[in-house]
């Protein structure tokens, strides 16, 4: 019998005990043993609770215990949960998260740490909630030349953008309503200002490439400045607009962005709707590959957490390998990256916009009345199309096409 630990019974914490409680017939027989939960790390009691008696408080009790095997760590945040995974690594136990802040920052050292004492450290959890990607890329795609990565990684504010789409309503409604049913947090700056999406796509771009993606490297644009206006242009363009993040190769190392972007309808990426998070994997051999599921949630993202412990069981006394190197990639400028992009300017600076984008620019317009001039542009690069961004007096917004 295999012993855990889960490190915080927040939402994600409880839920992982949910899911060894509630499939634990599964569970066993997929670990090939029954899983025990051993202890529970939180700072609170929990009176009543069907698992009081394991709630311990000091983090020594679990690291000392050489019954201990798995470590689940569930408390989010950069410390102490940096300092605990490492010492639980240490002592020869496992580790797995859903700590994506972690990841991010510390991932390549704690593998590394991992490697050396022969346990493991997986992080499905941290990227996609539910959905088995990080598995799929460290495994059935391994022999894949990985040339591009697309998602929509955070689910908040694709509920947010879904509802503005659906249901006519701004951005501000929108997210307080999104607050209320407890679906935002209280401060939705990490969400709506893509921080969330750009860990994501740092950890995915890290194993794509095999080495580090620092986070605070990749450009980030959230959805705040979206408006309702923008979703009526989208729709006359037959689009959709989606907070995207992206890690492509090419010849000088990768390119990496989160930033709102106008996605075609005909792309299966427009029709990832509400909570849901999908990302799509291209490899060279395989072409395209897509995931698609729940991207939060308490028992989504549980049941990822699951599924790394069972993983290290069925390879206990050995490392799981992870394509997550300590050397720090290199990312090309946003500045040569071409494509087009979707501006709107006041009607007065039309005469302009035809100056500076030349006479093909394609000019979108909505039903409603109003007084400007929306275009899309041909390709462009992102430093020439900046450069003429600011030649005009006044820019509404812009959005990029996918
Ligand atoms: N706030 C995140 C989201 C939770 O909305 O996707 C999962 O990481």
């Amino acid at each position: 019998m295999a012993k855990v630990a889960v490190l915080g019974y927040g939402t994600v914490g409880s839920g992982v005990v949910e899911v060894l409680d509630t499939n634990a017939q599964e569970v066993a027989k997929s670990a090939g043993e029954s899983v025990e939960l051993k202890y529970i790390l939180d700072l609170r009691d929990f009176p009543g609770d069907k698992h009081e008696a394991q709630v311990v408080h000091d983090i020594n009790v679990i690291l000392d215990d050489p019954e201990v095997d798995v470590i689940c760590e569930t408390m989010g945040g950069l410390e102490p949960a940096f300092t605990f995974e490492k010492n639980a690594i240490m002592k020869g136990k496992s580790v797995c998260t859903s700590n994506k802040e972690l990841v991010a920052v510390h991932g390549p050292e704690l593998v590394e740490l991992a490697k050396k004492h022969n346990v493991s450290y997986l992080f499905e959890a941290s990227v996609g909630g539910g959905i088995p990607v990080l598995r799929s890329i460290n495994d059935s795609l391994k022999h894949e030349k990985i040339d591009a990565i697309t998602g929509i990684l955070n689910g908040t504010t694709n509920y947010i953008l879904t509802k503005m789409d659906k249901e006519g309503m701004g951005f501000e409604t929108v997210l307080k309503k999104a607050q209320e049913k407890g679906y935002a947090e209280r401060n939705p700056e990490a969400d709506v200002e893509g921080y969330d999406a750009c860990r994501k796509i740092a950890i995915l771009s890290s194993l794509m490439s095999g080495k580090h993606v620092n986070y605070e490297d990749i450009y980030t644009e959230g959805i705040s400045k979206i408006s309702i206006e923008d979703f009526e242009y989208a729709r006359a363009l037959n689009m959709s607009i989606k907070l995207l993040g992206m890690c492509k190769r090419n010849e000088n190392g990768f390119f990496t962005i989160v930033a709102p972007f106008l996605v075609p309808q005909e792309n299966p990426l427009a029709a990832v709707n509400g909570v849901f998070n999908a990302i799509n994997v291209h490899g060279n051999m395989l072409g395209d590959v897509m995931f698609y599921g729940k991207g939060a949630g308490k028992n989504a993202t549980a049941s990822a957490v699951v599924a790394d412990v069972i993983d290290i069981l069925k390879h206990k006394g050995k490392h799981i390998e992870v394509n997550l190197g300590s050397e720090k990639a290199e990312l090309t400028s946003k500045d040569n990256a071409v494509r087009r992009f979707f501006v709107r300017v006041p009607e007065g600076e039309k005469d302009k916009a035809y100056e500076l984008f030349g006479q093909d620019i394609d000019v979108v317009k909505r039903n409603s009345v109003h007084s400007e001039f929306a275009f899309v542009t041909d390709l462009v690069s992102e430093k020439d199309f900046e450069e003429k961004l600011w030649k005009f007096d006044s820019v509404k917004g812009y959005i990029r096409l996918y």
